[in-house]
């Protein structure tokens, strides 16, 4: 497996661009099921993810074609009512995949996805959407076995314990979209990616109303037509960079960053201390003085992002004083704390929350990537560090960060990848 090494204690300068977002291309992708014809995706970031999402669509029937960012979905031999465990299992987006089923196939067998390193993620809100609808739901052999045959337009709520789901929501509204009658949604999500994926539907002729607001109104449609859309920019990799630049005192532009999509981690950015210059064309961070102590509270958007909380943890490693980061998304979210307590970080947890008491400096060790945020986190701890970091099991950034090893270099850090001898692990 390859591993990233990084020589920290550079100042971050420069321009970065960002690329389309992850998490809006994989629901992206799935919608390209919904219409019986080729829809093509623009700005698809190159990513171990997506080509996974590629395989299980074509596990599907659908034919599924990439390159250089764009990405076609011909939807037309979409017929495979199995989503088998050996697709499911590498990546939980693959679930995505029961809305169209039900809506264009009106069976579907899933694979109910297993555990994650960021704690349980179950499905239930997605399941109780599709009863909603008129669906019968059965679990069977790990399998999530559903028919749709008598579905219509029904109302729900898709809140759980931990507030609203952006994948109850998404999966529920492709299939709505599709369900004779009227259907209402309250409790939606209203993340960026939801809103997007409400977009791109209305265009393909559905109808939607609520696009960022709590409650959605669905009148089913009897098809959709295929489309070509932009995926827009990844929030969380913008996040990313421009703590990058924050932790190493440092002066980026992220060109293509939406500013109106990130404003609870810039707020928060400001609080700690950064400067942050939204531009026409992008975001620019930098930071002169100390880093200063701020306490974060992961939700739903508007809130704070969960997928920022590692990389938001790393800076404030390096705070003038004491921050609480505490997990209202994830509660067991915190794998990242051991590896930065081994670079020389002072954090207490308790229960969803850690205690972050800043240090002067961190100090480069080996450290094992877990999973794409957290490693995230590393690779900015990595950045700052005095000495060499090298972490391992990269494929976890592989799965949500195009190139992020080059990009880095591109403003100034000293990064390589060491590719992996065949045979070699770790
Ligand atoms: C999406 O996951 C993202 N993944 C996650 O990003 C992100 O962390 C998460 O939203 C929250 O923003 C993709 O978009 C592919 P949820 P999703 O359903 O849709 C609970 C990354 O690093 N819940 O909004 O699976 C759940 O356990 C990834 O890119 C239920 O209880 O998240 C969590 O506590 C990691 N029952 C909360 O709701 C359900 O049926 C929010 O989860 C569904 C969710």
């Amino acid at each position: 497996m390859d591993r990233i090494r990084i020589e920290g204690g550079r100042r971050l300068v420069g321009e970065v661009s960002v690329s389309g977002s992850k998490n809006a291309a994989l629901p992206q992708m799935v919608v390209g099921l919904l219409a019986n014809g080729v829809s093509t995706l623009r700005n698809v970031p190159d990513l171990r993810d997506v080509q996974t999402m590629a395989g299980v669509l074509e596990s599907l029937g659908a034919s599924v074609a990439m390159q250089d960012g764009r990405v076609t979905v011909d939807a037309r031999n979409f017929s495979n009512t199995e989503a088998p465990y050996d697709m499911v299992r590498k990546m939980r987006a693959s679930v995505y995949v029961l809305g169209p089923m039900l809506a264009r196939l009106k069976r579907a067998k899933v694979s109910l996805p297993g555990g994650c390193a960021i704690g349980p993620r179950p499905i239930d809100l997605h399941l109780r959407g599709f009863e909603a609808l008129g669906a019968t739901i059965s679990i069977d052999g790990g399998y999530v076995i559903a028919d749709g045959a008598n579905m219509k337009g029904g109302e729900m709520t898709l809140e759980g314990p931990q507030g609203s789901s952006v994948g109850a929501t998404i999966n529920v509204l492709m299939a709505a979209s599709l369900t004779p009658g009227r259907t209402i949604i309250r409790g939606a999500a209203k993340e960026p990616e939801v809103s997007e994926v409400v977009r791109m539907i209305n265009l393909m002729g559905g109808r939607v109303n609520g696009s960022d607001s709590t409650t959605l109104e669905i009148e089913g449609v009897e098809t959709l037509k295929p489309i070509v859309y932009s995926t827009i920019p990844d929030r969380i990799e913008a996040g990313t960079f421009l703590l990058a630049a924050a932790i190493t005192g440092g002066d980026v532009m992220v060109r293509g960053a939406r500013a109106d999509h990130m404003n609870a981690l810039l707020d928060k950015m400001i609080q700690a201390g950064c400067e942050i210059e939204v531009l026409p064309d992008g975001v620019r961070a930098r930071r002169a003085g100390k880093v200063l102590p701020t306490s974060i509270r992961t939700l739903p958007y508007p809130g704070f992002p969960t997928d920022m909380q590692a990389q938001f943890m790393a800076l404030l490693c390096l705070a003038d004083g004491e921050s609480i980061v505490t997990e209202g998304v994830y509660s067991e979210r915190f794998i990242h704390v051991a590896e930065l307590m081994r670079m020389g970080a002072n954090i207490e947890m308790g229960r969803g929350e850690a205690r972050v008491r800043g240090v002067p400096r961190l100090t480069g060790a080996p450290v094992m990537a877990s999973d794409l945020r957290a490693s995230a986190a590393l690779v900015i701890a990595g950045l700052a560090a005095e000495g060499a970091t090298e972490i391992l099991r990269v494929y976890h950034i592989d799965r949500g960060y195009e190139r992020i090893d080059e990009k880095l270099a591109g403003i100034g850090a000293v990064i390589a990848r060491e590719r992996a001898l065949p045979g070699q692990t770790g």
